[in-house]
């Protein structure tokens, strides 16, 4: 095959969680096999796509700001085809074009494997169908766009309905992909030089896809995916604390290539919050879930996300989250000031006032910060392996992350990208970890 003289260029901007970026790169892959190259600004674009996410309303409301900057360029250029995929597309569908009309086409996250074809259509589009169709089937073959590191998609949805939450809405009921296609796809990644495969989900631990034998979890896939030779690191996002069985918990004791780091999000330590929230869980069964988790990895790094303001959250109910922290000691966090969202149930209640968020928000975050540098302070002295993911801003350096996921600059004029060394942890700065190859 010969590659066209004048490809048409693709510029994609992406918002919101791994997922997101995951289905870029995949519209990236189908776009290229339709004869689109990728380019880094929008500026020299043929086409641009925006991937959204709905999740905050300052996330949501970034596709109008940056619509309203592609204004001139599509004055300037007619033909510039502007499209918007992802959880605003699905939450907003035609509305996006009526309220923007410089929009040509807008593609829910189920339906983006027919986005070639909708780019090579005329006027303007919408394609927000949960089709029966597996997209995954329709996709072309991945290509290795991150180096030694990937994403992938095991699972899509999710059934708990937390009561702030817009995702059940706009990523539809959980479904998991077949075991066989996924360990394809992480072959394929394997035998392009992917060493490290995080898996995901929007509920990555409620996996249950069918395979040889019936019964797969996210533990037996997990433990497949351990027998791909030269696929030396494993981990997956995002999970829900009552989908932690007992298998997945005893998988971090047994499984060497399952990275020591686990996102664990409570969103709040009060029961009483966490009934509202429709979490169906307590912060007792949080703790004693880490313990177990601890038991069978004492060295785990664990993360967390917290909502603060939620409707009806009183100091005593921040104290508690704020316990709830000092207990587990996490090695990061992402927070957010709770967002009403259309649709959801807690969007009806009363909000906390802005500035009492705002506080908690602030206060929770020096918490978070505090026990991020110890964690990382804890690492110097200790020996970890490093996966170098690019060279480092200085010369003879190298990055990369640790088991742990903390970045590690290492000097090492001779290294190469998609090395795995032991390094000796030396010195932490705000925001990684420095070492020596051993
Ligand atoms: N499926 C994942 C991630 C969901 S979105 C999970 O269950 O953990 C990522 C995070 O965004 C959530 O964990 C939550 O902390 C936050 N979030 C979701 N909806 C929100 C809202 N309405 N306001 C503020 N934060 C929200
Ligand atoms: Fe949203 Fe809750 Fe589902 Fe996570 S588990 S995606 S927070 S509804
Ligand atoms: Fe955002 Fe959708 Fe992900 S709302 S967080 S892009 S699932």
């Amino acid at each position: 095959m010969t590659e066209p003289q004048n490809p048409k260029k693709l510029f994609i901007k992406t918002y919101g969680c791994q997922m997101n970026v995951y289905d870029s790169e995949r519209m990236a892959e189908a776009m290229g096999a339709d004869g689109y190259v990728m380019t880094e600004t929008a500026e020299d674009a043929d086409m641009v796509l925006l991937n959204t996410c709905h999740i905050r309303e300052k996330a949501s409301e970034k596709l109008y700001s940056d619509l309203g900057r592609l204004r001139p360029l599509k004055a300037a250029n007619p033909d510039l085809k502007i499209g918007v995929a992802g959880c605003v597309a699905q939450a907003e569908g035609a509305e996006i074009l009526r309220r923007m009309p410089l929009v040509d086409l807008v593609v829910g996250p189920q339906a983006y494997h027919r986005l070639p074809e909708m780019a090579r259509g005329t006027g303007q589009q919408v394609d927000t169908d949960f089709p029966l169709e597996d997209k995954f089937d329709l996709l072309p073959e991945r290509k290795a766009t991150r180096g030694p590191t990937a994403f992938l998609t095991v699972q899509e949805g999710c059934d708990k309905f937390c009561a702030f939450c817009v995702v059940p809405y706009t990523r539809g009921a959980e479904v998991s992909r077949p075991v066989a296609r996924i360990l394809t796809e992480a072959r394929g990644l394997v035998a392009k030089g992917v060493r490290e495969i995080t898996l995901l989900g929007q509920n990555v631990n409620g996996y249950h896809g069918v395979g040889d034998g019936g019964g797969w979890t996210l533990a037996r896939l997990l433990r497949e995916l351990a027998k791909v030779d030269g696929l030396e690191r494993l981990r997956y996002t995002t999970s829900h604390p009552n989908d932690m069985d007992d298998d997945l918990v005893a998988a971090h004791g047994d499984l060497p290539q399952l990275m020591p780091y686990l996102h664990l999000p409570v969103q709040s330590g009060s029961d009483r919050i966490l009934k509202a929230m429709n979490r169906k869980h307590t912060a007792q069964d949080y703790l004693r879930l880490i313990e177990r988790i601890r038991a069978a990895r004492p060295d785990i790094v664990l993360s967390s996300d917290f909502i603060v303001g939620f409707p009806g959250e009183t100091d005593r109910d921040f104290e508690d989250t704020l316990d709830l922290i000092r207990a587990v000691g996490f090695g990061a966090a992402f927070s957010f000031k709770y967002s009403a969202r259309p649709g959801t149930p807690a969007a009806e209640k009363p909000p906390v006032a802005a500035e009492l968020a705002d506080s908690r928000l602030a206060a929770l975050q020096a918490l978070i910060t505090a026990q991020q540098k110890a964690t990382q302070e804890s690492m110097v002295g200790r020996e970890v392996s490093v996966l170098y993911e690019k060279p480092g801003r200085m010369p003879g350096q190298m990055v990369g992350k640790s088991d742990h996921l903390h970045a590690v600059h290492v000097n090492d004029p001779t290294g190469q990208v998609g090395e795995l060394v032991r390094v000796r942890i030396l010195a932490s700065t705000s925001n990684s970890l420095a070492g020596a190859r051993i």
